[in-house]
């Protein structure tokens, strides 16, 4: 057991949470919604990397949402901040060693789509990892080939988007394209992008997803849009907007992720 394996599972003590939700920029109300929470700063986690970024805690919450055991990752770190695609492997294998059986990504993201604005809540149906790199290079195992096939677990995906609906929310499934960041896309880019079938960009998830898997934890995902795409509209893009835009769509998939808990979508 490593260090960070013990620490965190002294904090759990007799909760035993197998969905672990991971909050991107702007997002970090659903952790103040966790109720009886404890907060274990990523610095208090041997092993686990640093962030720098504003808007992004770093710390896992632990505590109960839906009246279920959960854990919390808010304030991932990003490939931008170290150029290490698998900065996020130790967060990972530790919720995979204290029991964690789902993991469920949020990010923010531009959108491609003119019929997707900002606001809208995008779960995710398939990525392209458009970095250049994988969190698994270097890997010595054969486990490193994994198969990303239904990467995005089709049931869990299913169940979001009836979820959505049973509380009066229209979500509609879509590809979300990982660029490295940290600078925003070109007007170009994104217009390639949409080219090659993506519907939503993003500077995070994908490596996360690719490690999960490598891991055996099944894996959902959703994208909360923040803005559209460079180019689209005649706005220059910002990470304060990104800030400023997520609580919108934020509460409603903190709604539809609160009403999944709570009836058991995540249970089987
Ligand atoms: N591009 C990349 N990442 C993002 C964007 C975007 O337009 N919006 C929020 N995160």
């Amino acid at each position: 057991m490593t260090p960070a394996v013990s620490r965190l599972a002294e904090e759990l003590g007799s909760r035993k949470p197998r969905l672990a939700l991971v909050l991107g920029s702007g997002l970090g109300g659903l952790a103040t919604a966790v109720e009886d929470r404890v907060t274990i700063p990523f610095a208090e986690l041997p092993g686990f990397p640093q962030s720098a970024v504003s808007g992004h805690a770093g710390a896992i919450v632990a505590g109960r949402l839906g009246a279920r055991d959960v854990l919390v990752v808010s304030g991932r770190i990003h490939y931008y901040e170290k150029g290490d695609a698998a900065v996020m492997r130790p967060v990972i294998e530790t919720l995979r060693d204290v029991g964690v059986t789902t993991l469920f990504l949020t990010n923010s993201a531009g959108s491609v789509r003119e019929d997707m604005p900002p606001g809208s809540v995008m779960p995710i149906s398939d990525h392209i990892a458009f970095s250049g790199t994988n969190p698994l290079i270097g890997e010595a195992s054969d486990e490193r080939f994994v198969g990303m096939t239904d990467a995005y677990d089709p049931a869990l995906r299913k169940r979001f988007t009836e979820t959505a609906a049973e509380i009066g929310e229209t979500v509609s499934e879509g590809v979300y394209m990982w660029f490295s960041g940290p600078s925003f896309e070109t007007p170009a880019e994104i217009r390639m992008a949409r080219t090659l079938g993506a519907d939503a960009v993003g500077m995070s998830t994908v490596p996360e997803t690719i490690l999960a898997r490598f891991f055996g934890l099944k894996v959902g995902a959703a994208s909360v849009i923040t803005n559209f795409g460079a180019g689209m509209t005649g706005d220059q893009l910002s990470h304060d907007e990104t800030k400023r835009m997520a609580p919108l769509g934020g509460e409603r998939l903190g709604r539809i992720l609160t009403a999944m808990i709570e009836k058991g979508a995540f249970d089987e």
